[in-house]
């Protein structure tokens, strides 16, 4: 047997566990369910390896982490791969894409990181391996109580019906109601107030900062961001603020870069021109975003939001680890999980936008994002502070989230929408094949074990059963009922039931065209939200709508009249229609008020559709309609016209080169390869044609770079003197 608690220690060089670990090394951690309820930055990590590598090296059974974020799968993956990997010879993968999958190969693997989503697809097609896992790690377990949580619920209460013996560990620290939680999962509980690096919280107003044991600290007289952000860096400290929407992140970060770059030091300005290059180039062609998140980056300061491409954000995230960029104005993208060098964060609003107004956000979230400041890796002291109007609104925020208790987690299964496409999922995977089944299956869920009187919930279930026969998705009678085959793949596409009958009927009208096709997909729960008309172009789009009504695939005439969002799916359709009609970026950033990151959020979901489209037409009868689906796949995911779609699949080309290639008369993947290294290097850059041509089997000298730029050069000057 390896002696797991020494080897965790001895990895990380801890010289002991802290208080909150020992509890948990006291109880019986290697065997039993556990719900550990501790504060942010207490080492909850620490008991995802102890319990997962107990699993797979003493045990002999595999592990897996989950948790609601790609990003936290990635971080926590990357680092104990680099911990264990090779050391104990385990294998370890993450797997947070491809929903439309078993994923067999996972099956390999010994440690498995995953998303909430992915684990319940893996469920949904029915991965046999699954069984064989030891131990699930569930990280920010309170998500139960969130739009995610009825998949959380979902998945626990099959794992344990699949495989009783699995060990769950469930880890948060805004879990007030932890017994409740141990109750249901069974799990011996460990709670902990033990916090190993004091986080002060306070209110900031009238150049005063006031903490919850009443000492005040006084800032600056002028504006209290400037204030707050000057007194941290007088510090030598780094500051994280959070906003509650992106544009008032960009503003904030704005703001900040006047303020931190007069303390920016030469190195640090060495340092910030290389991210701030790298983040301009980021895309293919730079945005007036790029551009503008470089230029503050430049100052030492970053906004970071769901508008940034992947690359950004991480090179935003590491410059700020490394202490170059001095503070990160975010949305709570950055919320959760992550450690950061933040001594101080700032919290500029307690309130966010949603069911079309301003509304309190929870004080669970709250907290999460206020235990983002004081990470023992990092920091020996944290201060969260919550920007206030005046004193009124600062003791308000004082008695309400700071001293106040948070909510407890509560079940979000009985929402009808959620659950629709839930018990489609169950019944294709065959959990549930009965009515009897089906209350079974319910009864042991945490809403059935919060709320005890199921009635209605039981009631919803049998007329979402009589609904998806109706659809056509389910059939049978009460006492047996399974999917039909077109039911099943809905299911595992993961689609809401009612999104799929519509793209169903998208699907067999025969005049289906590129537009109509992308307004069906489009017209889908999954595509929301739809993009936004400002009101003084709302009667414009509404003209063009009713002039192109004739090209919707819509079966019913009413929609018209019925469909309050018609206009902005219209609005999203005609943006797809542009990106793949190949709009530059900036125009589209424009005339459609979206940024990058937005765009590749959108054009991932309406791939997925997209995806699902091709999958379904054949069972419907809609084959004829495969070739332009599949065609415009290819267009959405480089947003071109279908005559680059063969450049595109080059590495290296977009959809700004190819179309340079293109107009250049390099039309084909031929004519590429026929072309001269130097000719391409004209049209797309040097360092790009040497990789193309490089894919495409031809040898490069060492050093070719070089001779062509200066071939470039010398051919620019000839050229600007004649
Ligand atoms: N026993 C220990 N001694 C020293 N450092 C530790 C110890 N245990 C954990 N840490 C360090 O504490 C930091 C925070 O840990 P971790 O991210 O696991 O917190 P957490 O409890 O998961 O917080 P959150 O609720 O915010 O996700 C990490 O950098 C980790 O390396
Ligand atoms: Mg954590």
């Amino acid at each position: 047997m390896v002696n797991i608690p020494e080897l965790v220690q001895q990895t990380n060089g801890f010289s002991d566990y802290n208080p909150m670990q020992q509890l948990v090394l006291q109880a019986p951690w290697d065997g039993k369910n556990m719900v550990v309820a501790s504060p942010t930055a207490s080492g909850k990590t620490i008991i995802a390896e102890l319990t997962g590598l107990n699993s797979i090296l003493n045990k002999r059974k595999k592990a897996m982490y989950t948790c609601p974020l790609r990003a936290l799968a990635n971080e926590h993956y990357t680092d104990f791969q680099d911990k264990y990997s090779k050391q104990q010879n385990i294998r370890m993968a993450v797997a947070t894409g491809d929903m439309d999958s078993s994923s067999k190969y996972l099956s390999q693997y010994d440690f498995v990181f995953t998303t909430y989503e992915k684990l319940n697809s893996l469920l949904v097609h029915r991965a046999d391996w699954l069984q064989q896992l030891g131990t699930l790690i569930i990280d920010e377990v309170h998500e139960l109580d969130s739009d995610r949580g009825p998949t959380l619920e979902m998945i626990i209460t099959k794992l344990r019906i699949l495989n009783p013996k699995l060990q769950i560990i469930a880890l948060s620290a805004t879990i007030p109601n932890s017994d409740e939680l141990a109750a249901w999962l069974q799990a011996e509980l460990i709670q902990s107030n033990y916090r190993p690096v004091p986080l002060k919280e306070g209110v900031h107003y009238e150049s005063t900062i006031e903490f919850k044991d009443n000492a005040r600290e006084k800032t600056r007289e002028d504006d209290p961001i400037e204030a707050m952000l000057s007194n941290t860096l007088e510090k030598k400290k780094q500051a994280l603020v959070f906003a509650n929407t992106r544009p008032r992140a960009e503003s904030l970060a704005k703001q900040s870069a006047a303020v931190v770059q007069k303390f920016l030091t030469i190195e640090d300005k060495k340092e910030l021109v290389k991210i701030a290059k790298k983040i301009e180039n980021a895309l293919e062609s730079p945005t007036e975003q790029c551009k503008k998140l470089s230029a503050l980056v430049q100052n030492g300061a970053a906004f970071h939001h769901a508008g940034l491409v992947q690359t950004q954000r991480s090179l935003i995230e590491n410059g700020f680890r490394a202490g170059a960029i001095k503070t990160i104005s975010a949305t709570p993208t950055l919320a959760a999980g992550v450690n950061l060098p933040s001594f101080r964060v700032i919290i500029t609003s307690l309130h966010r936008f949603d069911f079309g107004g301003m509304v309190p956000i929870p004080i669970r979230e709250y907290r999460q994002m206020a235990g983002r400041a004081g990470r023992p890796k990092y920091d020996s002291a944290g201060e969260s502070i919550v920007l206030c109007k005046n004193e009124l609104e600062a003791s308000a925020v004082m008695e309400e989230y700071i001293r106040g208790e948070m909510e407890p987690v509560s079940s979000q299964v009985g929402r009808e929408p959620i659950l629709r496409m839930h018990l489609l999922g169950l019944i294709a995977s065959r959990f549930i094949f009965d009515t009897q089944s089906m209350d079974d299956f319910f009864s042991k869920t945490l809403y059935a074990f919060q709320y005890k009187n199921t009635d209605n919930l039981f009631r919803m279930l049998r007329g979402l059963v009589k609904e998806l026969s109706e659809l056509g998705f389910i059939e049978g009678e009460e006492n047996r009922f399974w999917t039909t085959k077109i039911g099943s793949r809905v299911a595992e596409l993961y689609l809401d039931p009612l999104s799929a009958a519509d793209l169903i009927a998208a699907l067999k009208k025969m005049d289906l065209n590129h537009f109509g096709a992308l307004f069906a997909l489009v017209d889908t729960t999954e595509a929301r939200p739809y993009l936004n008309v400002k009101t003084k172009d709302e009667a414009l789009v509404w003209e063009e709508l009713q002039s192109r009504w004739a090209e919707l695939p819509i079966t019913s005439s009413e929609a018209m009249f019925t469909d309050t969002q018609l206009v902005q799916k219209f609005q999203t359709a005609k943006f797809l229609d542009a990106w793949t009609n190949e709009t530059p970026e900036q125009q589209l950033l424009d005339d459609f008020n979206i940024q990058p990151g937005i765009i590749r959020a959108k054009l991932q979901i309406v791939d997925w559709l997209a995806y699902s489209a091709v999958e379904l037409a054949p069972l419907v009868g809609a084959q004829q309609h495969t070739g332009l689906l599949s065609r415009m796949r290819k267009r959405l995911s480089s947003g071109i016209k279908e005559e680059l779609v063969l450049l595109c699949e080059l590495r290296g080309i977009g959809r700004v080169r190819a179309r340079r290639l293109f107009n250049s008369g390099i039309k084909t993947v031929a004519d590429v390869k026929q072309a001269s290294v130097e000719n391409l290097a004209k049209i797309i850059g040097t360092a790009v044609a040497i990789t193309v041509k490089k894919q495409l089997g031809a040898e490069i000298e060492k050093g070719a770079k070089k001779k062509i730029d200066a071939q470039l050069k010398e051919q620019k000057t000839l050229f600007d003197h004649s």
